[in-house]
C-alpha cells in the first residue's frame, strides 16, 4: 500500500497557502509531542462517556466559562452534538419545528427518528441568494405553527449562519416559553462569540435551552472537536449523555480533547489577542469600503438581528464576475483560499490566528483583483433562486428512504416524488427533501446550478432519485 494521503498532507505546507478556512488554528498549532496524547481510555486517565475525572474537571471549567447547567466536550463535531440533541428531546414519530436552513444533521435525525418535520423558512435576500435571520415575520409564523402543531416537541434553528446572520434568540425563546418547548440552536459557527463583546451574543445566554459550537470551525482547535451546551433544566442531562453514548465513537480521541481544551484555554488568557483581531477585522472592514466592484456584506441592524463581523462575505453581483470564479482567482493568483463559494459570493473565514500579514495578503489580493473588474449586471445575476421555492412535503422523510426508488434525468423528474436530498455543498442546505414534490420551477433552479458548475452531490450526470410511488401505500396510511 502506498502512502497517498499522507504524502499528500505532507506536502501541504510547502504550497504555502494562505487557510480564510476552517479550522480555526490556521496550521499553525506546534505539532509537538502530539503523538504522545494520542490515546483513548486508559486507566487513570478518564472516560469521555463516563467522566469521573480529569475529563468532568475539564467540562466544570467549560460549565463556568459558557454560564451553563452542563457542557460536554465532543469529538465528532457538532453533527454528533445534533444528533444526540434532537434525539434526547424528540420520541419517533414527533413533529418537529426547524429552520429550512438547518444543516444536514438536523435533517438526519428526522430520517433516523421517523420525525414530521414542520418548515419554517427564515428571512431570504433573493439579491444574494442568502438566507438571513429569523425575522419579526418568522417569529409570528412560529407563534401560528405551534398553535397549528400541537404535537412539536422541538425547535431548531441555525444561527449564526454560514455567512454570520445572527437570528433573535431571546425573542424566539419567549414565544416558547408558554409551550414548554425546548429551543435546541445549532451555533456551530459561533463558539467564538462569548470571547468578545464586539461578536455577537451567544445563544448559551440568551435563553436557548441547548446549544452546538464546533469549536474547530471558530476556535484554534482542531477539525471535529465541538461543544454541546445544556443551558436550563427543561431537557434532563443523562437523557443528553445517552444520545451521546449512542452516537459517539466508543474510543474518543483524547488529541482532540486535548485540543479542545487548549483552544478554549488559549482564547481565554489571550484577551489582548482577541482584541487585536477585533481590531483586524475593523480595519480591514473599512478598508473594504473603498472597493469598486467587490463589497464585504454588512448587514445593518434593521436588516438582521446582528451579524458576525468575523465573517468576509465578498459580494461579486456588481461586477462582471462569480463568487466561484474569485474564490478560484484568489487561490491560483495569490495562494489564498477561502471556505466556500457561490454564484453571487466567495466567504473567508478568519480566527483569533489570523496575523496581519495574512490579512495584508486578502487585502492586497481583492484590492488588485477589484481594479481588474468591470462594473456591469451580470445576466445571470438578475435574481437568486436557491430556496426561494417552498417544495410541497408529500410523503415523510423515512418512509420514502425506505422504499422503492428509480433513478431518472433531472429533465423527466417533473411531477416525481424527491427520494433524495438535493443540496448545492456547500452551504449543504437541501433544496429538495425526501418526500417532496419535484416542480418545472425546481428543476430549472437545479439546472440553473448545474449549468454554473455549482457541486451537486445527489446528481451526478444529471441523473437524480425519485420515489416508485408518489402517494403512501394503502396500508400505511
Ligand atoms: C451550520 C452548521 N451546523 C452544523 C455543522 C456540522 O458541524 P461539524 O462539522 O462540526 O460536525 C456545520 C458544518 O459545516 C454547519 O455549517
Amino acid at each position: 500500500m502506498e502512502m497517498i494521503i499522507c504524502k499528500k498532507l505532507l506536502n501541504l505546507k510547502n504550497e504555502k497557502r494562505i487557510p480564510f478556512h476552517m479550522p480555526g488554528h490556521k496550521r499553525s498549532l506546534s505539532a509537538q509531542d502530539i503523538i504522545q496524547m494520542d490515546i483513548t481510555e486508559i486507566r487513570d486517565y478518564d472516560n469521555l462517556h463516563h467522566p469521573e475525572g480529569m475529563i468532568l474537571e475539564s467540562m466544570e471549567q467549560l460549565r463556568e466559562i459558557y454560564g451553563t447547567q452542563k457542557s460536554w466536550y465532543l469529538v465528532n463535531g457538532s453533527t454528533v452534538g445534533i444528533l444526540a440533541s434532537v434525539s434526547a428531546v424528540c420520541q419517533p414519530g414527533d413533529e418537529i419545528l426547524m429552520a429550512r436552513n438547518c444543516h444536514k444533521s438536523v435533517y438526519n435525525t428526522v430520517r433516523l427518528l421517523h420525525l414530521n418535520p414542520v418548515y419554517l423558512y427564515p428571512e431570504y435576500s433573493e439579491e444574494y441568494d442568502m438566507f438571513l435571520d429569523i425575522g419579526e415575520k418568522q417569529k409570528e409564523e412560529i407563534r401560528i405553527l405551534l398553535e397549528e402543531h400541537p404535537g412539536i416537541k422541538a425547535v431548531v434553528i441555525t444561527s449564526p449562519t454560514y455567512e454570520g446572520v445572527v437570528s433573535d434568540v431571546a425573542g424566539i425563546k419567549e414565544i416558547l416559553e408558554p409551550y414548554g418547548i425546548p429551543l435546541i440552536v445549532d451555533e456551530a459557527h459561533g463558539a467564538h462569540f462569548i470571547f468578545s463583546q464586539d461578536f455577537p451574543e451567544s445563544a448559551v445566554s440568551c435563553g436557548a435551552d441547548l446549544v452546538i459550537q464546533s469549536i474547530h470551525k471558530t476556535l484554534p482547535c482542531v477539525t471535529q472537536t465541538a461543544l454541546l451546551h445544556l443551558c436550563s433544566d427543561l431537557v434532563p442531562g443523562d437523557r443528553i449523555e445517552e444520545m451521546l453514548s449512542i452516537y459517539e465513537t466508543s474510543s474518543p480521541s483524547y488529541l482532540l480533547l486535548a485540543s479542545a481544551e487548549y483552544g478554549i484555554c488559549y482564547t481565554q488568557e489571550h484577551a489582548d489577542k482577541m482584541q487585536e483581531y477585533v481590531d483586524k477585522l475593523r480595519r480591514f472592514r473599512s478598508k473594504c469600503a473603498k472597493l469598486k466592484h467587490i463589497s464585504l456584506f454588512t448587514p445593518q441592524k434593521n436588516q438582521v438581528y446582528d451579524y458576525d463581523i468575523g465573517k468576509l462575505v465578498f459580494l461579486t453581483k456588481a461586477s462582471n464576475m462569480t463568487g466561484a470564479e474569485l474564490f478560484r482567482q484568489l487561490l491560483e493568483r495569490f495562494h489564498i483560499e477561502c471556505e466556500m463559494e457561490t454564484a453571487f459570493y466567495c466567504l473567508a473565514m478568519t480566527s483569533i490566528n489570523d496575523t496581519s500579514e495574512t490579512f495584508d495578503r486578502l487585502e492586497e489580493a481583492i484590492f488588485t483583483i477589484d481594479e481588474e473588474l468591470d462594473s456591469v449586471q451580470r445576466e445571470d445575476a438578475v435574481k437568486g433562486l436557491l430556496f426561494s421555492r417552498r417544495p410541497e412535503q408529500c410523503r415523510p422523510v423515512w418512509e420514502v428512504r425506505s422504499g422503492e426508488k428509480k433513478s431518472i434525468p433531472l429533465e423527466e423528474s417533473i411531477d416525481e416524488i424527491a427520494a433524495d436530498y438535493i443540496y448545492l455543498y456547500p452551504p449543504g442546505i437541501p433544496v429538495l427533501v425526501p418526500g417532496e414534490k419535484i416542480t418545472k420551477e425546481i428543476v430549472a433552479n437545479i439546472k440553473y446550478y448545474l449549468y454554473n458548475g455549482y457541486n451537486v452531490p445527489a446528481l451526478t450526470g444529471g441523473i437524480i432519485e425519485v420515489a416508485c410511488s408518489k402517494s403512501l401505500p394503502e396500508e400505511s396510511k
